[in-house]
């Protein structure tokens, strides 16, 4: 079911079903809640599952010409509070998601019981990529999104999905190119000048499930492998097949991870 919820007088839209234990769920950029859909249809059997239009994207409201993922993790946090949800939860974050999940955790340790680390990066963007976010940012204020539909369809698909699945990645293109132009150029900049996350790997504790998929051209196999080892209590696996996006090329198998370490991190 999607609710409406207001946070600071912003309109949030919010995906929300089912009871028990809440996986909060948080998407990509410049994606929205649908990129989950596989994960959301099978987890609402077991638990309360909540999955957020970020601001700005989706159906929320509050675009801005700079998005930090400091402003994306209050907002999850007062969307908590919002919804009366004082028990810690399991924050499943993709890329995007994951930057802002490594914000969350500093700063609401107590409100978490598990990370789930899809296809993200601790590291911060070098000075090339911070560059390149600008330009992005300025194109898409002028142009708006259409010209990073294709370019981003390729790095976001292994070849195969787009051969195999063309309806998820016909999914994925009409959400980008319905995206707000100043939701894009905000959340580039924001993501340019977001925190290193591998100085503060060692301090979260938390169980965690890091999640890649093998064919991923965004984020490297080897770098989540090396971060979740800097982790205290944090398991890896490969996707094997799936691109950026294995959550919703390779959703079997995805969701059999989460299941399994829902089920042996009891918490
Ligand atoms: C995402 O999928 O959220 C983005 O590709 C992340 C990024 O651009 O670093």
């Amino acid at each position: 079911m999607i609710r409406a919820v207001t946070i600071n007088d912003i309109p949030f839209s919010c995906f929300d079903a089912g009871s028990g234990h809440v996986l909060l769920f948080v998407h990509g950029f410049p994606l929205d809640h649908t990129m989950w859909s596989a994960q959301l249809d099978y987890f609402q059997q077991g638990y309360r599952v909540i999955a957020p239009d970020l601001r700005g994207f989706g159906k929320s409201g509050g675009a801005d010409d700079l998005l930090t993922m400091q402003q994306f993790s209050e907002d999850l946090h007062q969307l908590l509070d919002v919804l009366e949800i004082d028990e810690p939860v399991t924050l499943c974050g993709f890329s995007m998601g994951g930057y802002i999940a490594w914000q969350f955790a500093l700063k609401y340790r107590r409100r978490l019981a598990r990370l789930i680390l899809c296809d993200t990066k601790a590291a911060a963007d070098n000075q090339e990529v911070q560059m390149n976010r600008e330009v992005v940012a300025s194109q898409v204020l002028q142009e708006g999104p259409d010209f990073l539909v294709d370019g981003m369809i390729e790095k976001l698909f292994a070849p195969i999905s787009g051969q195999t699945q063309p309806e998820i990645v016909k999914q994925i293109q009409k959400v980008i190119r319905s995206s707000s132009p100043l939701t894009i150029a905000g959340a580039s900049r924001g993501m340019a000048q977001r925190i290193d996350a591998q100085n503060i790997l060692a301090e979260i504790d938390l169980p965690t499930l890091v999640l890649c998929g093998t064919e991923d051209s965004i984020t490297s196999l080897e770098e989540m492998r090396q971060f979740s080892r800097a982790m205290p209590d944090a398991e890896f696996h490969a996707i094997p097949g799936a691109g950026h996006m294995a959550p919703l090329e390779k959703p079997e198998l995805v969701n059999h991870l989460i299941q399994d370490f829902l089920s042996k991190t009891d918490v």
